[in-house]
Order: structure tokens, then sequence, then C-alpha cells
């Protein structure tokens, strides 16, 4: 298993001074986070948290394959249809592993990764309705040779099945109804919604994204796996790096805890005002799991409401910078601004490659230090640099160390964060499986498009819309 270790010593006062936390203080705290993680056993145990166990499910990655199998017998591209939790998991892989697969086989999303033993169809996740882009990527395809995936659990959610009802009539224009069908794969909940019920009247292929697996926490499911499996990814890797998570979340010493003991830590560090969790790596290819990390965070831990019913409007937001480039646009505020920041690095040991820097100019001081360094040695030079630069400010950070970007530490940083995010909401009394805020919007949407039974927020819009003064709108 490609190591993966989490380094907490930037929370603490050996390293930050007055304002780190003092080992008395975690110590007293200790016990409130291993409760939270019996009762999130327990919890496991009855069954009630069903993605802990999507690592562990061969019959799950059995079906997987075969529909994979299937779509590459017949298809050279997968364009995945789905929003939010149905998009974010797979793009955060697809970006992450490719650069390392390359190297071996350079197919398609940089060909096979590992076991999967399959070339990969293209793969493309359309997770937003920016007509320009999904327009783009539709007359760039060739549908003879394309099948589209839409993935959504609820069955309902208007972008996807907006891009669903466009593709279907493209389809149907070009192969009639029955062949259009051939092309699609719903993946969707086992038996409610919508989606699931044009898949058994039409007799599409279908997938289920389990019970209580919610779309955040779904990237291990057929959600994710279907597309990655397509695509070439060792889904085996990624479920076998989140297996080893498991183990090492499971522990019910806090201390050696990563999942619980960073929870524990960010909990504090928000308590004394850090009300904002920036997740930096310093290596491109981990951009898409930091945006998949911000979803996770944020959609799970901003919650109006305790689980008391207590209005407790509690959250840290999430932040995504990438090392180096955001030293010379974000880190000046995170060193000098607010103290309402935590910092955590995910640095990679090994970056696949290397470029040696020449040596030249030497008898320029500025320039000749950096002969005969690599970008890669450098670029960590500069991280670690970062991380204790701002412990010398006293602001707060951690450092999960990759000894390199594959798809078994991928995995193994899916099922830590879902696990950290977990115990971060015991520990704030919430739910971090709802997202009632979301629901806001939606119906607003669905009464300005006109959905029957909407018209009362119709109006509300209307009103809303009635009460904006003009001039405060200006051009
Ligand atoms: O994490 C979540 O639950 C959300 O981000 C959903 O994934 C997103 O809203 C899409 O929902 P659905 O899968 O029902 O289409």
């Amino acid at each position: 298993m490609t190591r993966v270790v989490l380094d907490v010593n930037g929370f603490f006062d050996h390293t930050t001074g007055a304002r780190g936390l003092t080992r008395e203080r975690v110590v007293g705290e200790v016990d409130r986070a291993r409760r939270v993680l019996i009762e999130l056993a327990a919890k496991r145990a009855a069954g009630e948290l069903p993605f802990f166990d999507l690592p562990h499910d061969a019959a799950l990655r059995a079906a997987v394959h075969a529909q994979a199998d299937r779509l590459e017998a017949r298809f050279d591209r997968l364009v995945v249809l789905g929003i939010g939790g149905s998009a974010l998991g797979t793009r955060a892989v697809l970006d992450a592993v490719p650069r390392s697969a390359a190297a071996s086989s350079g197919g398609a999303n940089g060909g096979k990764a590992g076991s999967a033993g399959r070339a990969g169809l293209q793969v493309d996740v359309l997770d937003n309705i920016d007509p320009a882009v999904v327009g783009a990527v539709l007359d760039g395809i060739d549908l003879e040779r394309t099948a589209f995936n839409v993935i959504s659990k609820s069955g309902t959610t208007a972008e996807t099945m907006s891009q669903f009802l466009i593709v279907r009539e493209r389809l149907i224009e070009r192969f009639g109804e029955r062949k259009a069908r051939e092309r699609l794969v719903f993946t969707t909940d086992p038996e409610h919604g919508l989606l699931r019920q044009i898949a058994s009247e039409e007799g599409i292929e279908t997938l289920a994204v389990p019970d209580g697996v919610g779309g955040r926490f779904s990237v291990l499911s057929a959600v994710g796996l279907l597309p990655l499996a397509a695509a070439g990814v060792d889904i085996e890797a990624l479920c076998a790096g989140a297996r080893a998570a498991d183990e090492a979340c499971s522990r019910v010493d806090v201390w050696s805890n990563p999942a619980a003991l960073h929870a524990l830590l960010l909990a504090l560090a928000s308590q004394d005002g850090a009300s904002i969790h920036v997740l930096m790596p310093y290596c491109d290819a981990l951009g898409g799991l930091a945006e998949w990390y911000g979803q996770l965070w944020a959609e799970s831990l901003g919650k109006r409401l305790s689980l008391d019913g207590e209005v407790v409007e509690t959250g840290q937001t999430p932040v995504r910078a990438i090392g180096a480039t955001d030293q010379h646009s974000q880190v000046q505020l995170y060193m000098e601004g607010p103290r309402d920041k935590v910092v955590t690095f995910l640095r990679v040991l090994d970056h696949g490659r290397e470029l040696v820097i020449p040596h030249a100019y030497e008898g320029h001081q500025a320039l000749a230090y950096l002969g005969g360094r690599g970008l890669g040695e450098l670029l960590n030079m500069e991280q670690r640099a970062t991380e204790l630069a701002l412990a010398a400010h006293g602001r707060p950070t951690s450092t999960i160390e990759l000894e390199r970007v594959d798809t078994e530490s991928i995995g193994y940083l899916f099922h830590l964060f879902e696990v950290q995010t977990l115990v971060t909401g015991g520990l704030w009394n919430i739910d971090p499986l709802d997202q009632p805020g979301v629901e806001a919007g939606k119906v607003l949407t669905q009464g300005m498009a006109g959905r029957a039974g909407f018209e009362d927020k119709a109006a509300e819009v209307a009103e809303m819309l009635a009460r904006k003064k003009q001039e405060l709108v200006l051009g």
C-alpha cells in the first residue's frame, strides 16, 4: 500500500508558539472524539452508514466491471451526466491518476491504470449546464461511438435531467428510440425516483446507488466506480486504498486514528476562530481532489440546526489552493491576514517524474542555488517552507504526506476525509449526511421554471424581484 501519513505538529504550541493547542487541552477533549467513534461504529454495525462498507463490496465491483466491459466492447467514449456528488469524485480521480498511468500505457485518460485490464474509454464529466460547454462537448462527439452514464440518486435533479433530455433527443433523432436506449446507463436509487421508473419502463441498463449513501459519500459506489472502471482506472486499487484507510480510521484510540485526531484538532481550531479550512496540495494532479473535498466539508458541516433542534449555524468554509502557484496569490493572506484559517497541505514525495534545473549563471547567487535541484524537490521544499513560515506566524497547519499520487493513495484520502467529516459532524452534534439548505434554491428554480405545484414559489420569486431597487443596479 502506498504510504499516506498525517502530520499534526502544526496545531500544537511546540510548533506554533503560544497560540497553538496545548497537549493538555487536546487530552481533555479526546474523550468526546472517542465517544463519537464508538457511536459511528455502532451505527455502522447497524447498517446505518453503508458508505463505510463500499470498498469491501467485491460483488459491487464485479457488477461494475461487467458493465464497463459491455461499454468498452461497443464504445470509445463515455459521457457522465451528473452534478455535485455524482461528478466530483470521478473528476478527482481522473485528474489525479492519468499522470501516473500515462507512462505505462498512454491510452485514453492516460490509458489503463493498473490491473483493470481495460484500455479505457475517454470519459468526460458534464457536471454543469453551461450551454457553451454542454453544447461544445455534444457537438464534438461521435454519437455512434459514445455512451452516456446518467447519474442521479434522486432521479430528479434539474441539471442532470436537463442534460439527459437534451442527449436523449439527439440519440433518438439519430438512432430511433430503441437503439437510443442501448447507449444509456443510469446510476440511481435501487427502487425510487423518476430515473429508476424510466429505466424499468424502457429497459435501460442500471446500476444502483445503495440506500443511505448520499452523493458526496458515493464515489466508491457505482457512481464513481463505473465511469472510473470504464476509463481504465484500477478500481480494485482504489478500493484497496480506501480499505487501508478504513483500518486506520477504525482505531478507537483517537491518538492513532488519523480521521478522528484530525477532526478533533480542526474542531478545536474552529472553536479558536478558524472558520476557514484551506486544503492546499503541492501537486496540480490533486486539484480535483481538493474540489471534491470542498463539497464534502461544506455541504456536510454547514448546518443551521443541531441534532437537538437548536440553532447553531456550524461550518468551516473550505478553500482550495494549489502550491506553489498560490504562494504568489493567497499565502500573504494566510500568513498575515485574519487568524481565521487552518491550512492542510497535501505533500507528494515522489512526483513520478523529476526535471533537474541546469547549472548556469554560477556567478549569480540568486540563480546558482537552483542548479542541480529537481523541480519536484523544489516544490516540496517550498511546501515545507510555507508550513514552517505559517508556524512561525502562529498559524495552525497539518500536512498529509503521500508517497506518490496513485489510485491507492486517492482511495485512502477519500475514505480518510469522509470519516473525518463524520467525526466532525459528531463533535458538532449536527447531521453531516443531510443538506436541507440546498433545497431552498431548488424549489425557487422550479417555481421560476413553471413546475406544477410550485406556483407559490413563482409568486415568492416575483415578489422578491419586485423589491430590487433599480438605483442599486449599476451599468
Ligand atoms: O452530496 C450530495 O448529496 C449532493 O451534492 C448531490 O450529489 C447532488 O445534489 C446531486 O444529487 P442527485 O444525485 O440526487 O442528482
